[in-house]
């Protein structure tokens, strides 16, 4: 194990004179907190060293993460075998099993947390369709383009909260983050892609430019309620302790100049952002 004062003398050169990982140069993990009100201090490695208050919050918001990814499980499996064509088929094995995979990862950062998180790892493989803790997850998949329209806005949510995990705090969360990162891209492109050949080919791919759009309305309004309400004190919180790195509102403002441009390039109309929502 590296000091946490830094690494041997004999280690790779750090970042300014990184050599490449072509030439056999290694990646420097960062080791310290980089915002929040312990910046600078070692990021926390184990949960015995964890404040309460903050192990309480780590285990609060991964069955929250958890529990999305094995919702979504539920909402894909009726298209596994129904998709349009045998690639789309294939993408939604694939993601299907990503997701299990990514419900594992939060468990296994659970079970550091003893009986407690063991107790949440129980109820979370309980729940049935409808049981889920947010919203967006309690809705089926009717249609192929719900299936386009969720990953293409929800998932890329989820990317989103990910992304303010990464360089996080606690050391085995950030760990987590690149791998979970890479796979969810390739849902939320997926998602645009789909909801794109529905409006160049239509019925010839599957469904209809107006079938599109009524997914975006449909989906548009419960992604953007994901991000949480405005002025959340556990987001605040979750900044202080060097979890989260932005606000919802921020973090959600950030989402919605993304997809703005990306559904205008793809031919359909977001909208407002005050459309049917719920969380606020
Ligand atoms: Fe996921
Ligand atoms: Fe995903």
């Amino acid at each position: 194990m590296s000091s946490p004062a830094g690494p041997a003398p004999d280690a790779p050169k750090t970042r300014a004179g990184a050599s490449s990982l072509k030439d056999g140069g290694t990646v420097v993990p960062v080791r310290e907190i980089l915002w929040g009100d312990s910046v600078g201090v070692r990021k926390y490695e184990t949960a015995e060293e964890l404040d309460p208050d903050l192990a309480k919050l780590i285990v609060k918001l991964m069955v929250v993460q958890a529990d999305t990814e094995f919702a979504s499980i539920q909402q894909h499996r009726p298209w596994l075998d129904s998709a349009p064509t045998l690639e789309d088929r294939w993408i939604e094995s694939r993601i299907v099993a990503d997701e299990a995979r990514h419900g594992l990862q939060a468990c296994r950062i659970l079970r550091d947390f003893g009986e407690t998180g063991q107790r949440y790892i129980d109820e979370l493989l309980a729940k049935r369709e409808g049981e889920h803790k947010l919203d967006a997850f309690n809705m089926k998949f009717d249609r192929w383009s719900d299936v386009g329209a969720f990953t293409c806005f929800v998932d890329r949510v989820g990317v989103y909260q990910l992304r303010a995990f990464q360089e996080c705090s606690y050391g085995p969360l950030a760990r987590a983050m690149p791998l979970m990162l890479s796979e969810e891209q390739l849902h939320l492109n997926f998602g645009a892609s789909v909801l794109r050949r529905m409006v160049l080919d239509g019925p010839k791919y599957c469904g209809s430019k107006d079938e599109a759009q009524a997914a975006v309305r449909k989906w548009y309004p419960r992604a953007l309620d994901m991000f949480g309400h405005s002025n959340s004190d556990t987001s605040r919180r979750a900044i202080a302790y060097g979890l989260k790195r932005w606000t919802n509102e921020e973090a959600r403002a950030r989402y919605i100049q993304e997809v703005s441009a990306l559904v205008a390039s793809i031919g359909l109309e977001l909208p407002s952002p005050d459309f049917d929502r719920r969380v606020l």
